[in-house]
């Protein structure tokens, strides 16, 4: 399968492997290639299957309304349906993880295990919905290189290769203007998700950057507190990408969370 055909849009999807499905959501404003190191490492456990969201990578075009988590939540249950797969193992980055905390919410039988990367529960604050209004008028005006530029700044360790740096400017400059604000304003309007952890009872990974500054290793280890079962892995020398910045490590956390599942 290439593409996945949902209500409303046709996803495109990356996969490799066989067995029980791992769904690898990536975070904003990336595509599925930022986990294909991680889907290779896991292939041979798991079929992974790794969609571009509604909007992103070469899945169908939005128009600049708001992207919801729910709705992306919704399309990857469309696509365990069109895989007959009832449960997955959730993997979410980011914005991935506000859509895999969306997805656990809605659909908590279909939750095999969760990994959640670099990525907190809490909704934003006023400063920061302010803020998501301000990034999507800049890039109705100006475009989206200057993201690409301030991101690489803001989102990657100290030590990130010039690859991984290249890496987060492709996918930045790959994404539409309409992605990148209706993303912006699904992601400000997104609900606070904290009283979900609480009722995630299958295995659980809090995987962080040792120097993601967006979302730091101690909110990470409160909120993986605040589950049942969940383990925590800090990953040395990486930002907020961890799975691109550090892919063996990632995968290797990803792999002890699976045998668990
Ligand atoms: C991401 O990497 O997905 C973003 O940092 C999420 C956000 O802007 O809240």
């Amino acid at each position: 399968m290439t593409f996945a055909e949902v209500e409303g849009a046709r996803l495109h999807i990356l996969q490799r492997g066989g067995g029980p499905v791992a769904l690898f959501i990536h975070g904003f404003p990336f595509d599925a290639t930022m986990w294909v190191e991680q889907l290779d490492a896991l292939s041979g456990t798991r079929r992974c299957i790794a969609p571009d969201l509604r909007g992103f990578g070469r899945s169908s075009p939005v128009t600049g309304e708001p992207l919801s988590m729910e709705t992306h939540a919704a399309d990857l249950a469309a696509v365990l349906d069109l895989v007959s797969e009832e449960r997955a193992d959730i993997v979410g980055l980011s914005m991935g993880g506000y859509v895999a905390l969306a997805f656990a919410e809605l659909y908590p039988d279909r939750v095999r295990s969760l990994a959640l990367v670099d990525t907190r529960a809490g909704p934003d604050d006023e400063q920061g919905r302010l803020g998501r209004d301000a990034t999507a008028a800049r890039v109705v005006q100006e475009g989206r290189s200057w993201m690409a530029a301030t991101m690489d700044e803001t989102l990657l360790g100290p030590d990130a290769s010039l690859q991984a740096r290249a890496r987060l400017r492709t996918m930045i400059e790959g994404c539409p203007y309409e992605t990148i604000v209706g993303a912006l304003g699904g992601m400000r309007d997104r609900p606070d998700r904290t009283p979900v952890l609480a009722t995630v009872t299958v295995p659980a990974a809090v995987i962080v950057g040792e120097h993601d500054t967006v979302t730091p290793p101690g909110a990470a280890t409160l909120m993986a507190d605040a589950l049942q079962d969940a383990t925590v892995h800090v990953v040395p020398g990486a930002g907020h990408l961890s799975p691109v910045e550090r892919p063996v490590e990632v995968a290797a956390a990803l792999r002890t969370l699976l045998e668990r599942a």
